[in-house]
């Protein structure tokens, strides 16, 4: 087990990484006034782990699924503990993934102004991003991550333990945002590239998830509040991605991500920010994830939902493009022009298939 210290002007969060993170830390929660929430799926995983080690807590199940991440479900959370009688110096534990991390996040931030808060990911994804950082939210009216808060966790427990029981597409789901990690930093992309036959080894994801926890960390230090350029770095391939996803859907975000990275290669190449090798050694991590690029219709409708991406200021669309190992930038395009890059990416593959 490793140790991760972000420390922010505002607040720190220590960061346990690795085997028997889980084991060593979560005894640390048993007592006291704890209210665990988590969701329908990890609790038939690990309802039983949960009673164990946080005997007296309050446990609070949501519906699994992103259809739970709204403002009906955080009321609820917050009226439950208000109900249970939980006071300003109880312990808000987040026992999930993306999903459950978000808004019990979120739900710790409100409650009595802020309440301790301790996430235990139990994704890839969440492990490797998500659940670092402290952004919070829930959707609002179909737009994603509206309502929210910075509410950094005061501890996070990183362990692999959890990963035995997901899916295939949870890991690709996590391994969209490792491959992500990788387009930013050069070593993360020189191990990806070492280990490209075995990145769903348990041993090597423990190792890289370090890696790409401890890349996450020195950016949130530097720029928490997403306000000083350096964060929406952590966006690449979210822009396209994102607007994919909204208009396709039958993906995990994850998976949304490397499409969208795909894509805007294609973009980062034709304006000559991005040389053709290394897009083509990106995109070779991206194949070694998805299998194959799916092929969408209607590109142009999609690409109109990247007008709404948050990064955005009125109608350019923004997007952060690898341009060598460990370097990036960003590119602002007008709408029209980024529909015609999307669609001349998409009909030079379905040429290829
Ligand atoms: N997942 C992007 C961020 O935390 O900023």
């Amino acid at each position: 087990m490793r140790k991760i210290l972000l420390e922010t002007g505002f607040s720190n969060s220590e960061i346990f990484c690795g085997t028997g993170a889980f084991e060593a830390r979560a005894k640390g929660y048993a007592c006291g006034q704890v209210c665990v929430i988590t969701d329908t799926n990890v609790n038939a995983l690990y309802g039983e782990l949960i009673n164990k080690t946080f005997p007296e807590c309050f446990l609070t199940v949501i519906p699994a699924g992103e259809e739970s991440k709204n403002p009906k479900t955080l009321l609820k959370i917050l009226n439950d503990m208000l109900k249970r009688g939980m006071h300003r110096n109880c312990t808000v534990i987040a026992f999930g993934g993306g999903v459950v991390g978000d808004i019990a996040g979120l739900a710790a931030s409100l409650y009595m102004r802020g309440v301790s808060l301790v996430q235990i990911p139990t994704t890839l994804l969440s492990q490797v991003d998500s659940s670092v950082g402290g952004k919070t939210a829930v959707d609002l009216n179909g737009v994603k991550n509206v309502i929210g808060t910075f509410y950094q966790p005061k501890e996070v427990i990183v362990d692999p333990l959890f990963l035995k029981t997901l899916p295939p597409r949870e890991i690709n789901c996590g391994l969209g945002e490792i491959v992500k990690y990788g387009a930013l930093d050069g070593a993360i992309y020189k191990k990806l590239n070492e280990n490209i036959n075995n990145l769903r080894d348990y041993g090597f994801l423990e190792e890289i998830t370090y890696d790409c926890i401890l890349y996450k960390a020195d950016i949130v230090k530097r720029d928490e509040r997403d306000d000083k350029g350096l964060r929406k770095a952590l966006n690449l391939g979210h822009t396209t991605g994102h607007a994919f996803e909204l208009n396709y859907g039958g993906r995990s975000h994850g998976e949304f991500v490397l499409i969208g990275m795909y894509y805007e290669l294609y973009i980062a190449v034709k304006r000559g920010i991005c040389g053709g090798q290394y897009a083509e050694a990106l995109k070779n991590l991206i194949y070694e994830v998805l299998g194959a690029m799916p092929c969408y219709p209607n590109i142009s409708d999609a690409a109109k939902a990247a007008v709404h991406d948050k990064k955005n200021d009125d109608a350019d669309i923004a997007l952060i493009l690898p341009v060598s190992e460990g370097e990036w930038t960003e590119l602002k395009l007008g709408l029209k022009e980024y529909t015609r890059y999307l669609k001349e990416c998409a009909s030079e593959f379905r040429g290829l298939l």
